[in-house]
């Protein structure tokens, strides 16, 4: 028995996912999640690949281990579902930063200092009022795609993350308009503290995520979403990465790509980042979670078809 689930008189990972699957109830992760919830899960995955999960699953019931708009992602692409996550506080500082009505306001004055309704593209890390308030979503995973779907010539507002907009900006040429939200754990890795790091590892590869700030991206050998990472790290061999997101991620790279060494990059005050919505998901809470059906999670009704209607929009593309 694995020493975390003795400790808390709980099954093993694969032993809950078996209950659940005898359950009906389909268990999806995010790769910020901590190996315990990881193994539990059916399918593990980024913001993108767990969209089309939702999207295509057939499943009466899902456990979305991630944070509370990822849950919201999946009811609206599969509303006839019970969706349900272990902690209901789970939330993100990247969709707290986006008011649906500050938005709403905003697209107003920029309609009118245009003279044209800019494109609103909204990441995925928003709430479901958001996504009905924007033309189209996109993820760290396809994010320059859905861009350059938008022509050049039409203006673009860009929200929430003004670190992944600029990003987008710098790469493919653009003048988006960017609101002015951030990822609390991206924005504190320290640009000094990862120069040592370098310094301490010659040869290490630094690959940090687009959600951190410039000076973090500016030092890093490639910019990619986690399911880019994982991509990157599986095609390599005998490397040391120095990883720029989220630490648990680190988890997945071990198991599946078990040939690399990994190191986490430093935050300003402590060795790695963790998020600390993602960590109110415990596997205490997962298994209450998974007995209780709940607490589930709800969308407006109001905001169902419009939000439906970006997600789509953004699945058609890639
Ligand atoms: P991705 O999984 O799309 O890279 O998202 C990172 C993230 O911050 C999720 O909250
Ligand atoms: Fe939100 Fe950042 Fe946590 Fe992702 S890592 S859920 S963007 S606070």
């Amino acid at each position: 028995m694995s020493e975390q689930a003795a400790l808390l008189n709980l099954p093993e990972p694969a032993e809950m996912r078996d209950w659940a699957t005898e359950n009906g109830i389909l268990i999806l992760a995010h790769s910020y999640q901590d190996g315990f919830l990881q193994e539990a899960a059916h399918f593990v995955g980024d913001s993108l690949e767990l969209a089309r999960q939702a999207a295509a699953a057939d499943a009466k019931a899902i456990c979305f281990c991630g944070v509370h708009f990822m849950a919201e992602t999946a009811k609206i692409l599969s509303p006839e579902a019970e969706v349900f996550i272990p902690d209901m506080a789970a939330g993100c500082s990247l969709a707290d930063s986006c008011k649906a009505e500050d938005l709403i306001a905003y697209q107003e004055h920029l309609t009118t200092k245009l003279g044209k309704r800019p494109v609103t593209i909204a990441y995925v890390n928003c709430t479901a009022a958001v996504k009905a308030a924007c033309d189209i979503i996109c993820t760290s995973g396809n994010a320059r795609q859905v861009v350059e779907s938008i022509p050049g010539d039409q203006p673009i507002l860009f929200v929430p993350d003004r670190h992944l907009g600029g990003w987008l900006n710098e790469t493919l040429g653009r003048d988006m308009i960017l609101w002015n939200g951030a990822c609390e754990v991206h924005e504190l890795f320290s640009v000094e503290t990862l120069r040592e790091q370098k310094a301490a590892h010659p040869g290490a590869i630094v690959i940090s995520h687009p959600e951190c700030p410039k000076p973090v991206r500016d030092e890093s050998d490639h910019i990619l979403g986690t399911a880019g990472m994982l991509k990157l790290v599986k095609a390599s061999a005998g490397e040391t990465f120095i990883i720029g997101t989220e630490a648990n991620m680190i988890y997945r790279f071990e198991k599946e790509a078990p040939q690399n060494t990994y190191l986490p990059a430093p935050g300003a005050s402590c060795a790695c980042n963790l998020c600390p919505h993602m960590q109110r998901n415990t596997p205490e809470k997962l298994w209450a979670a998974l007995h209780n059906r709940g607490p589930q999670v709800e969308v407006a009704p109001e905001h169902m078809d419009a939000a439906r209607r970006s997600l789509e929009r953004m699945l058609a593309i890639i």
